[in-house]
């Protein structure tokens, strides 16, 4: 397993290229089943997570060339309808394939993912959203067992205990396509990774209106066509990047990404201090010495996204005064407090509150990742503490970041990667 080791102190400077966005690739690998034609898909991120969205659809049928972040993708013919669970495990976002092979072969046998570090991750909503389109579905021996003779459109309500859901609003748009009749998807998601889903449908001859919004229209069948597509960035990882620029109080420029996706992000680092300008596809943050404490709630897009909170963890632990993250989509999404504590910051959980004091300096520490985005936020922490920060088990964060230690590297980071 690999690791990072991080010499604290080092001021950032220069331009950062933007990747595509994990989140949007992933739903738009799978919704490429849904044609027999060819699909070219351009701005591809090379992730782990990528990869196993690969291996699980060259195991369905497709034919797949990935190169320079460009994906090929021919699928003639679906060749089996199972998603297994060495492959699921890795990545629930697997789970998009029910849709993609409800739609195209009328049934589907994906293993249930399972939680991960941030919380039980439940599908119910995705199967709720599914059986109203007509689909039968059975939970046996760890997999969904889905079929159905036809798929009808319907009014389909995707209110969740914490609102609703992304995954779930991608996933009933999926089979949606090939229902018989108009399916109304409310309240839908409209994070930018669904638009670009959406966006994609409709360049493979379906027919999506509404997306970006919380009522989602899809028409029932879609004349399959070949397709260019090129993924939106990652607003996450651009996130992630501001805020190393706001810890180290350096200056830096994002490209290659798209700022309306950030209001959320940078709103708050304004907020706190840093000076940011946005202009069509860059975005130049630099940070300030004297920022100062706020208070952050997580709130759905466009609000402040749930996969930004570590990161902004990492950064209010140095930054004087009283601040407070409500972390209100997963249950348990501090895991890098009790890792950030270890390196000297204050900070207490309350319930689904942090409540963090800001320390004037950070020690470098031994420390562990546990999911992707507490990693990174890890090696933000390190990138200012006093000393050498070594984070271990990083194969979570190069789920999500590609070329991570590179690029800060290139930005002026004493970061490298070390073989454990
Ligand atoms: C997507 O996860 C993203 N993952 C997450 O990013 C992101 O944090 C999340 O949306 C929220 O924006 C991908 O796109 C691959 P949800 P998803 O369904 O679709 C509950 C990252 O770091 N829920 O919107 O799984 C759920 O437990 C990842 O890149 C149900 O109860 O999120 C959560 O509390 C992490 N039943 C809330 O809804 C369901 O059937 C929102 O989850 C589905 C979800």
């Amino acid at each position: 397993m690999d690791r990072f080791i991080i010499e604290g102190g080092a001021k950032l400077h220069g331009k950062v290229k933007i990747s595509g966005a994990k989140n949007s690739a992933l739903p738009i690998i799978a919704a490429a089943l849904l044609t027999d034609k060819k699909v070219v898909l351009e701005n591809i991120p090379d992730l782990v997570d990528v990869r196993t969205m690969i291996e699980l659809v060259k195991h369905l049928g497709s034919e797949v060339e990935f190169s320079h972040n460009t994906l090929k993708m021919h699928t003639p013919k679906i060749k089996r309808i199972d998603a297994p669970y060495d492959i699921v495990r890795k990545m629930r976002a697997s789970y998009y394939v029910l849709g993609s092979l409800l739609a195209r072969e009328r049934r589907a046998k994906v293993s249930l993912p399972g939680g991960c570090a941030i919380g039980p991750r439940p599908i119910d909503m995705h199967i709720r959203g599914l059986e109203t389109l007509g689909t039968n579905i059975e939970i046996k021996d760890g997999f969904v067992h889905a079929q159905t003779h036809f798929l009808k459109g319907q009014e389909v309500n995707l209110q969740g205990p914490k609102g609703t859901s992304v995954g779930a609003t991608i996933n009933v748009m999926l089979a949606a396509t090939h229902a018989k009749g108009d399916t109304i998807i409310s309240p839908a998601a409209c994070e930018p990774e669904v638009v670009d889903v959406a966006d994609f449908l409709n360049k493979i001859g379906c027919t999506i209106s509404g997306h970006g919004t919380h009522t989602i229209v899809v028409k029932g069948k879609c004349t399959p066509a070949s397709v260019h597509h090129r993924i939106i960035p990652d607003r996450i990882e651009a996130g992630t990047f501001a805020v190393a620029a706001a810890i180290t109080r350096s200056k830096i420029e994002l490209t290659h990404c798209q700022p309306e996706h950030l209001t959320g992000v940078l709103d708050k680092l304004e907020e706190i201090g840093s000076s940011i300008d946005k202009s069509n596809d860059k975005v130049v943050v630099k940070g300030i010495r004297n920022m100062h404490a706020t208070n952050i709630f997580v709130a759905p897009y466009p609000g402040f996204p749930t996969d930004m909170q570590a990161q902004f963890m990492a950064l209010l632990s140095v930054v004087p005064g009283t601040s407070t993250i409500k972390e209100t989509i997963f249950e348990n999404r501090f895991m890098q407090a009790v890792e950030l504590m270890r390196m000297g910051a204050n900070i207490t959980i309350e319930g689904d509150t942090a409540v963090i004091k800001g320390i004037r300096k950070l020690s470098a520490a031994h420390l562990m990742a546990s999911d992707l985005r507490a990693s990174v936020a890890l090696v933000l922490a390190g990138l200012v503490a006093k000393g050498q920060t070594t984070v271990s088990r990083i194969y979570h964060l190069d789920r999500g970041y590609e070329r991570f230690e590179m690029k800060l590297r290139k930005l002026g980071a004493r970061i490298e990667r070390q073989c454990e």
